[in-house]
């Protein structure tokens, strides 16, 4: 069949990558790309929230299935655009419409659907400027550390945890007053601090069959040791040692079905992928936020895990067949190192020549942030690359990893050098047998 895959990052070359080796793909195409994704398929210079454009180049390229990456065209109704337009509906999408999104577009959505499904969550009261006073007032009777969330999509940057009172009230008077995140401030959720490490859950879904794919640990912050500020994501590790058998049992029961039964009972059709970001409380699950699509940089390791054919789960997904259908998954670690400009998170340089690809050593550059200007490859945002190593061992994956990056350089790049070390000390999981199945 031939596809599209909306999205221009790290995990759109990664998709990409998988989809590329199934038998079932004919033509591969993507809206609008890097030069990585050019590599795997064909570009097209067509935006991702751009739905016109978008309708045009499927009816255009005789598009059977759209895939959607990012969030923002998901939350923007890009299936609903598509399901309203007789000559669209016929082509299959992996990804929910504006309804399923809300878990995403919306924390104070998300928070009273897990609250209304008995998903495991973090305590949280929603405020709007109309409120102000009330909320100053809970605040004052909360314990710090606090988390201060906007409600709506503000790119990854909308939370801030205070660990003062004095800081936690600036916070939230700059959040709802001053509209530090735009309209996506316009209602701010006062949460609950959950302790514990966090993991990244994927599973795909057509609503009532699904599969979990394998997990994956996140690394935001910019600096070694998890400091500095936070940034969309330095590394990813998968698998993660504390999701074992019990965990991920818990995390089915009281997170995945319980999510599935209420999108159902609300009647929400949801047909692709959810991201649960998970905080490990003493062994106890709890979610801190949904996400309708994979994660980045977590795609760029898991998709590398993944030895079924992708394509296949993905119509199945598309269609509603899901059902009985298995994943296979290789036990070998991966290892993600995000390389990117100098500067970064904060202001940063584009442009600059990136040496030292394609040879990479063994380990798989996924592009992020690049294109070809003439016939250089330059960087072309501020996460850059994406290289993923593979081994046995996690120790041998991040070696692999490492080795590669050190062979790849432009001016002013920069990379953590610990990704994958805090979870070091563990020996490889028991119950990876090669196969988790889905419902
Ligand atoms: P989110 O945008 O909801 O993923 O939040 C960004 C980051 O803030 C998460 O990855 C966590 O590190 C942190 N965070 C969010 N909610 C909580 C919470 N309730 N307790 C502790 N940390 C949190
Ligand atoms: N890696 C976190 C995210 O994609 O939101």
């Amino acid at each position: 069949m031939n596809i599209l895959l909306i999205g221009s990052g790290g995990r759109e070359h990664a998709l990409g990558w998988k989809i590329r080796q199934s038998k079932l793909t004919n033509k591969l195409f993507f809206a609008p790309g890097n030069a990585g994704t050019a590599e795997v398929g064909e570009n097209l210079p067509v935006k991702a929230d751009d739905f016109d454009s978008l309708a045009k180049a499927c009816l255009q390229n005789n598009i059977q299935l759209v895939v959607v990456g990012p969030e923002v065209p998901l939350v923007n109704g890009i299936r609903d655009h598509f399901e309203k337009d007789p000559a669209l509906k016929k082509i299959l999408m992996v990804g929910p419409g504006k309804q399923g999104a809300q878990l995403e577009g919306s924390k104070d959505f998300s928070k009273q659907f897990m609250l209304r499904h008995g998903v495991p969550t973090a305590k949280a009261k929603t405020f709007t400027v109309a409120d102000m006073g009330d909320a100053h007032r809970y605040l004052d009777t909360c314990g710090m550390p606090i988390v201060l969330k906007a409600d709506g999509l503000a790119a990854g940057k909308g939370v801030i945890i205070c660990t003062q009172m004095e800081e936690a009230h600036h916070a939230l008077e700059d959040m709802l007053g001053n509209r530090r995140f735009g309209e996506a401030s316009a209602r701010v959720l006062i949460e609950e601090f959950l302790e514990g490490i966090e993991v990244s859950v994927f599973v795909l879904t057509d609503g009532d069959g699904y599969v979990i794919l394998p997990e994956a640990k996140d690394y935001k912050r910019i600096g070694d040791g998890d400091t500095g500020p936070n940034t969309g994501g330095m590394g990813a590790v998968s698998p993660v040692y504390f999701a074992d058998n019990t965990f991920m049992e818990k995390v089915e029961s009281t997170i995945i079905k319980r999510t599935l039964a209420g999108l159902k009972k609300e009647d929400i059709a949801y047909k692709g992928f959810i991201f649960l970001g998970l905080i490990n409380v003493k062994g106890e699950p709890q979610v801190i936020e949904y996400n309708a699509r994979m994660g980045d940089p977590e795609t760029e390791a898991v998709m590398t895990r993944i030895d079924s054919d992708f394509v296949e789960l993905l119509e199945a997904c598309a269609r509603g067949q899901l059902r009985n259908k298995k994943l296979v998954i290789d036990p070998d670690f991966a290892v993600t190192v995000m390389m990117v400009s100098g500067g970064y998170p904060g202001d940063y340089e584009k442009g600059k020549v990136i040496e030292g690809l394609p040879q990479t050593g063994g380990a798989l550059a996924f592009h992020a942030g690049t294109r070809m200007k003439g016939n250089e490859l330059v960087t072309d945002g501020g996460r850059v690359l994406a290289v993923t190593g593979k081994g046995k061992t996690l120790k041998a994956a991040q070696r692999n990893a490492y080795d590669s990056v050190s062979g790849i350089s432009w001016r002013g790049v920069y990379f953590r050098k610990d990704i994958g070390v805090d979870l070091l000390f563990e020996e490889p999981l028991d119950r990876l047998d090669g196969c988790r199945e889905g419902s």
